[in-house]
């Protein structure tokens, strides 16, 4: 069950960073610009990665109380373990987002950020992540967005990698956390170069 994609990020993860970096500056500058960030909060990056989103609202003077970085891929995780140790007020965890266990009403804010098709359940993650977020909670989700031209290019993306993707587009995301009962508070829309992205944020 998507074993591939950790995998193949086991694999990649010590050039993940340098083979990604203008992706990855832009999507993470982007998210910056949407999201608010409270000392008092509890986050969830599901999908974590290198910990290159921990490590920005680090230098960009954000404040949390507290910060769990998850990735099923061991080697990209160790890369987070690496470049955040130290820091008392974030964890590590090692779980594939469909067998997430934390408890009910925990979290204040989760993040998944560049994942999102990946995942292969995703109504029964987008289920889980509203159990776990606290009322009033926030889901902020950014990832492909599967309209216009980038729906050529996901096509070819998918002929082209053996792992599985099911990248999906604004209206099906917002329908989607519709139907876990989220309230959408914004969405957003974009191209960048050849990609074409989306932001949702949503209220439990
Ligand atoms: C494109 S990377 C994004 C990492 C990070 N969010 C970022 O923007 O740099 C996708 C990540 O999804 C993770 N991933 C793949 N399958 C997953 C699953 N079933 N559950 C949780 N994460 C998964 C991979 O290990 C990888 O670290």
């Amino acid at each position: 069950m998507a074993d591939s994609t950790i995998n193949r990020y086991n694999r990649k993860a010590q050039k993940y960073g340098q083979r990604w970096q203008k992706y990855l500056d832009h999507t993470h500058q982007r998210l910056l610009n949407y999201i608010e960030v409270d000392p008092s909060d509890i986050i969830l990056d599901p999908s974590g990665g290198t910990g290159l989103l921990t490590q920005k609202l680090i230098d960009q003077n954000y404040s949390f109380d507290r910060f769990v970085v998850n990735d099923p891929s061991d080697k990209m995780l160790a890369i987070a373990r690496q470049r955040l140790s130290g820091k008392s007020s974030i964890s590590f965890d090692n779980q594939k987002v469909q067998d997430l266990s934390y408890p009910q009403n925990y979290f204040t804010k989760i993040i998944c950020l560049n994942s999102f098709h990946f995942y292969e359940k995703q109504q029964q993650v987008l289920n889980q992540f509203y159990n776990i977020l606290k009322p009033s909670g926030k889901l902020y989700i950014l990832d492909w967005n599967r309209e216009g031209f980038f729906r050529i290019c996901n096509q070819f993306i998918n002929w082209t990698n053996t792992e599985f993707i099911n990248t999906r587009s604004l209206p099906e995301l917002q329908q989607m956390m519709t139907g876990t009962k989220f309230n959408i508070q914004t969405s957003h829309s974009w191209n960048w170069r050849y990609w074409k992205f989306m932001f949702v944020e949503g209220v439990k």
